[in-house]
């Protein structure tokens, strides 16, 4: 396994799921005021999986400049385009469908082309965009982030594609287009989102320092990691 490079990580336990999403609610509106402040765009990398949910439903009632916004994913499913179970489809229910971000500044990864086609069109679109402002990612149960897996390539060194096509995944489907550990990386802030007691023992290994996918993405100013308590290890 290649070296993994040192991982900044600042734990924040929450009590519970509840106030959990609502700091981080808090979190996602401050970080894009600073933004739109700054430079006037704010440009965000949204996590897939069910945690996230919860978040982008109380997005939609945040006051801003939704013109500004511009959304990224960190992973999709090959599944065709308005499959449930597409990480695009859920974001668009919860959150995307009710505000105001023009829809050429939204864009899901084009993962019904097939794995390949759509890491190579998504590394050419990414191309075109500097460090992310905000990086929202889940952990899985077994350590992953975004789509990148034990035993697969995470994408650790720049001389690696901004975005990987993912074949065989543990987690269905098999078939996945991820962002890079080193392109998640190039952003001024991380946060992870971690609920439930399934993710007890990959939050452990991770604590540990075991090399977990998770420990793979490291920004200059290191993680945020944002735990409800029945996640927490014992
Ligand atoms: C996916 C996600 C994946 C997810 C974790 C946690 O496509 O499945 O990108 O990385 O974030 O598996 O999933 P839950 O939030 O559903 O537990």
């Amino acid at each position: 396994m290649k070296q993994l490079p040192t991982q900044i990580c600042r734990w924040h336990p929450y009590p519970d799921a509840l106030s959990l999403f609502a700091q981080a609610t808090d979190a996602v509106t401050r970080l894009a005021r600073q933004a739109l402040e700054q430079r006037g765009t704010f440009h965000v990398v949204l996590a897939g999986g069910n945690t996230p949910r919860s978040l982008y439903e109380k997005l939609r009632a945040v006051e801003t400049d939704w013109s500004a916004w511009h959304i990224y994913y960190g992973d999709e499913r090959c599944l065709p385009p308005g499959d449930a179970e597409r990480n695009s489809f859920m974001a668009d229910e919860a959150w995307l469908n009710h505000v105001a971000i023009p829809r050429p500044q939204i864009h899901p990864i084009p993962a019904e082309r097939g794995a390949i086609e759509a890491a190579r069109d998504y590394a050419a679109l990414l191309r075109e965009v500097d460090a992310f402002d905000l990086v929202l990612l889940g952990l899985g149960e077994d350590g992953h982030t975004a789509s990148l897996f034990p035993g697969h390539d995470w994408g650790i060194g720049p001389e690696t594609p901004a975005v990987l096509a993912v074949h065989a995944a543990p987690k269905p489907p098999p078939e996945r287009v991820s962002l890079s550990a080193w392109r998640l990386s190039r952003a001024r802030q991380v946060i992870f989102l971690v609920t439930g007691a399934a993710k007890r023992r990959a939050l452990a290994d991770w604590h540990d320092g075991k090399p977990i996918p998770a420990r793979a993405i490291t920004p200059p100013d290191g993680v945020d990691i944002w735990i409800e308590r029945d996640a927490m290890p014992a």
